[in-house]
């Protein structure tokens, strides 16, 4: 009975246009198998061919959500993320693979202990990420949206992370006056406003516009933090942030112009401009 309820689900969304078919109808059928809630926490999982009506009902309507469109990740309610896996739903942006390239880049230059701040925090990726890297340091994250502290404040109590604070509002304001970091990540929304309207449905019909739109060709916000930063950076310290792939010359530009040294535009996997490198003079 699952064996012909899975075939009938990988046609329904092949035929609705979804690339990963095979995959999706998998993972969305072995969550509502594998959940406690449907077997009762602490008792033994039904055996694949006993998919109950109720079961299926809740296959059809996920699988209903998604051929209108709606993100994977927001009907199985999770993501992966580096090294976590981070609890996701509407209101939040879905975390990217390019940024665990980030997440590599922030392990790779923090020293392992100090204060890190992770601006425009969302569901808490990269925030969490560096906690959970570094038991050491003391994370502070913020982010404008009410709803996606939500979803970072659920992920840091759900995966123990106690060594990360978050303030909501704009940027680096909401953090104590007087806190200095050693390192200040933050993928803020980058994209000009234009090229938004060029995105796929999935994406514009679900997820909050204000994690994605940036005037000025996408750069207002990136700047607005690299001046921010500048007062709030212990010297010595790096700012890592993700960039759209035309953006690398204007941010270096700016970036040298605000003062920062060792300014460097890195590559994403894909051989694309993303991510701004920049250090706070000694
Ligand atoms: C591109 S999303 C990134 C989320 C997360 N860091 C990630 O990588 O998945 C940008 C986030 O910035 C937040 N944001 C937008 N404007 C902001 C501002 N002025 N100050 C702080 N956060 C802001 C949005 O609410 C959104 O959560």
């Amino acid at each position: 009975m699952t064996a012909s309820i899975l075939a009938e689900a990988i046609r329904m969304l092949q035929d609705g246009g979804i690339t990963n078919a095979r995959q999706e109808a998998g993972w969305l059928l072995n969550q509502i198998l594998n959940s406690d809630a449907n077997t009762g926490a602490g008792q033994p999982r039904r055996p694949a061919a006993d998919l109950s009506p109720e079961q299926e009902k809740q296959l059809r309507s996920r699988l209903a959500r998604r051929l209108a469109g709606e993100p994977l990740q927001y009907i199985m309610g999770n993501t992966d993320f580096h090294c976590l896996q981070l609890d996701v739903g509407p209101g939040v942006l879905i975390p990217r693979p390019e940024t665990e390239q980030l997440v590599e880049i922030a392990i790779g230059l923090f020293p392992g202990h100090g204060d890190i701040c992770d601006v425009c925090t969302g569901s808490g990726a990269i925030a969490l990420a560096l906690a959970a890297t570094f038991p050491q340091a003391r994370v502070t994250a913020t982010d404008i949206s009410a709803r996606a502290l939500a979803w970072a404040r659920q992920n840091a109590s759900r995966l123990q992370l106690a060594n990360v604070a978050f303030y909501q509002g704009d940027l680096l304001a909401p953090t104590p006056p007087a806190a200095r970091f050693d390192l200040l990540t933050a993928n803020p929304p980058y994209i000009a406003p234009d090229d938004y309207m060029r995105l796929e449905r999935t994406v514009k019909d679900h997820e909050p516009p204000e994690a994605l739109i940036a005037h000025d060709h996408g750069l207002a916000i990136i700047k607005r933090l690299a001046r921010a930063a500048r007062t709030r950076l212990n010297p010595g310290a790096w700012l890592i942030c993700e960039i759209g792939d035309t953006q690398g010359p204007p941010v270096a530009e700016y970036l040298y112009r605000q003062g920062y040294q060792k300014v460097e535009i890195r590559r994403d996997f894909a051989g694309r401009d993303r991510f701004a490198v920049a250090q706070q003079p000694a």
